[in-house]
């Protein structure tokens, strides 16, 4: 069966857009689709949707699906980086847009595909989500010096063991290159973990993520849309933001902290609801953030 991605918060997340018929959304990570649905469903007749994702194959699959469901003039969707959001807009035909979204990070589609997101025996260390990119997770920790690995690990994975985690790997790559995510897992548990206690998360969880976000340059993609932000939303507009570690989190409400130009909608981020968590454990570390232009 092919993988499908739940989407988290859904309701939540669409619900603070207060989506209405005649405006224009942007889903600037469609992932599944699953958003995107959902704000045409309550824009219906002619709200229109501007879709973004940086994986040319969720772009194709979900021009697939919208058409099924929705008229094809409602809705363009581009394979791209939303922080490219400013010639997009325009490229739609629009100046400004009333809503914004973006569901950061990886879909379960790609984390259960074989391009390197899990820790599986086949598929190579690949980690990208856009296959037009260049720099892949194979590169980095096969051919990065032991002390620049440590770093990415520490700042992208919070991660405290970086330092072992990097010998370890270099250690390693002397006598074979590293060529699978299994072989990675394998390396870096045997530098963290000593056989006692018990696991939270696994031991590899942080590294792997520290070497996603570095591969895709994550942290630049959003603080480059960030900026762009207040010359296409409407005064009136919404921005929903939904990530899922602390990393992405802080530079969100950093962010909006520091602007007069947006209204945060809630006190608090926004977090699922038990019942949520335990039916999609993927949204346990979600945090929705929301804000007006004013
Ligand atoms: C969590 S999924 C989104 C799931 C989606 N909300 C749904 O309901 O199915 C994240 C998606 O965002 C895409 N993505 C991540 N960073 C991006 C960026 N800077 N620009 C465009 N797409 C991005 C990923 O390729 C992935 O498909």
């Amino acid at each position: 069966m092919e993988p499908k991605h739940v989407p988290v918060m859904l309701n939540e997340a669409v619900n603070i857009l207060s989506v209405m018929p005649g405006r224009v959304y942007v889903d600037g990570t469609i992932g599944g689709g699953g958003f995107s649905k959902e704000i045409l469903r309550r824009s219906s007749p002619d709200g229109f949707l501007i879709g973004i994702d940086r994986d040319a194959d969720a772009v194709k699959n979900v021009q697939i699906e919208l058409e099924k469901e929705f008229d094809k003039k409602r809705f363009k969707l581009f394979y791209s980086n939303f922080s490219k959001i400013d010639d997009i807009v325009k490229e739609s035909g629009f100046k400004n847009v009333d809503g914004i979204i973006l569901d950061l990070g990886i879909s379960s589609i790609q984390l259960e595909g074989d391009r390197g997101f899990s820790f599986k025996e086949e598929g190579g260390l690949d980690m990208r989500m856009d296959k037009g990119e260049r720099l892949t997770a194979y590169e980095i920790v096969n051919h990065y010096p032991e002390k620049v690995l440590a770093d990415i690990i520490w700042r992208f994975g919070d991660e405290r063991h970086s330092r072992k985690i990097a010998k370890k790997i270099v250690e390693f790559r002397k006598n074979k290159q590293i060529e699978t995510p299994l072989e990675l897992r394998t390396i870096i548990k045997k530098a963290v973990f000593k056989g006692r206690g018990v696991l939270r998360i696994d031991p590899a969880t942080r590294t792997f993520m520290a070497l996603r976000i570095f591969v895709n340059k994550e942290y630049d993609s959003l603080i480059e849309f960030l900026g762009k932000l207040k010359d296409v939303l409407n005064i009136g507009g919404v921005i929903a933001i939904l990530s899922f570690h602390s990393g992405e989190d802080r530079i969100v409400k950093n962010f909006f902290k520091n602007n007069p130009g947006f209204k945060s909608l809630s006190k608090k981020p926004i977090l699922p609801s038990d019942e949520e968590v335990r039916f999609n454990p993927r949204s346990r570390s979600a945090k929705l953030r929301a804000f007006c232009h004013v």
